[in-house]
């Protein structure tokens, strides 16, 4: 079997183009276009590279980009002054705090300052409960683009079996959450999990989020599993190249040859995060603006 790739480049595309005509209708009757608030603090390069991408994409998507730059030595009384501040400026209706933060910076404590209404991460723990107990709130990005590929490969998930690999707040326990409203039967494996293989071959659906390059191969898989690649990691440069290649979780080659279908690395996963990104920002400016959210977002 050569597995179908799931192009989630084209998918975010789509849902970006969505939202952005979603965007432009709100603004047309609201008299203001949705706002998104990012905070980074320091100069990590990486972050940078993120900030400045949702930045150019929430602009794209007919909204507001607000961004806040702030220096590495920022204290925590200032960067909840400012936090406050966006969480009382009715023109933001999304606050993003990039992570990770500098270390004297407490991320639990600046993540409680947002208000659940304006966490369009998902990260504050009202919305870890509202997910947990079946309420509306805002759910993290990656699991819920995560969410969508499955949705629009699979269909129905009822009764399938997920493996989600990795137990991160940001990534595999809200995973879990969504596969198990989606009724699927959901096994959340780590890093201590004894017989991982053995527990991968299992699964109709494998959500791979461990950050450790090519970990699992074909023969972890079950024929015919659908693959979601959530890793993203660099190889050490081949002699000559001054930078190594991007890669998943999963051997991507191998994979292909036992799996229904699978994300590749770049191009599956990863531009689903900003494009839910810009689609939790747009359900937020409904909310906060009491009027309904628009369907089939
Ligand atoms: N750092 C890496 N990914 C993310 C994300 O989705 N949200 C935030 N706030 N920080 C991140």
């Amino acid at each position: 079997m050569t597995a179908t790739r799931i192009d989630g480049k084209a998918f975010a595309a789509k849902l970006r183009e969505r939202v952005g005509a979603s965007a432009a209708a709100f603004a047309e009757a609201a008299g203001r276009k949705p706002g998104l608030a990012v905070v980074l603090v320091g100069e990590d390069p990486a972050s940078n590279v993120y900030v400045r991408s949702k930045g150019k994409a929430t602009v794209a998507a007919n909204m507001e980009s607000f961004e806040h730059r702030l220096p590495a030595d920022t204290s925590e009384a200032d960067l909840l002054a400012l936090v406050d501040q966006l969480n009382n400026d009715d023109a933001v209706d999304g606050i993003l705090v990039q992570l990770p933060l500098p270390a004297h910076l407490d991320e639990q404590s600046i993540i409680a300052s947002i208000s659940p209404d304006k966490d369009v991460d998902g990260f504050h723990v009202i919305n870890a409960g509202r997910l947990s107990v079946g309420q509306s709130g805002f759910v993290p990005c990656t699991p819920l683009g995560c969410m969508m590929l499955l949705a629009d490969r699979l269909g129905d998930l009822s009764g399938l079996e997920a493996v989600v690999i990795g137990r991160s707040n940001i990534v595999g326990k809200p995973m879990a959450q969504l596969l198990l409203d989606a009724n699927a039967t959901v096994t959340i494996a780590h890093s201590r999990t004894k017989d991982l293989a053995g527990v991968v071959k299992r699964a109709d659906i494998v959500v791979a989020a461990v950050g450790r390059p090519e970990m699992i191969g074909k023969d972890w898989l079950k024929d015919g599993a659908t693959v979601i690649d959530v890793g993203i990691n660099r190889l050490p440069p081949e002699p000559g190249a001054d930078k190594g290649r991007l890669v998943g979780d999963v051997a991507f080659d191998e994979a292909s040859e036992v799996a229904a279908a699978i994300t590749p690395v770049p191009g599956g996963v990863g531009p689903m995060t900003i494009a839910v990104l810009l689609r939790n920002t747009l359900v937020a400016a409904h909310r906060n603006a009491g009027v309904a959210v628009p369907e089939g977002l």
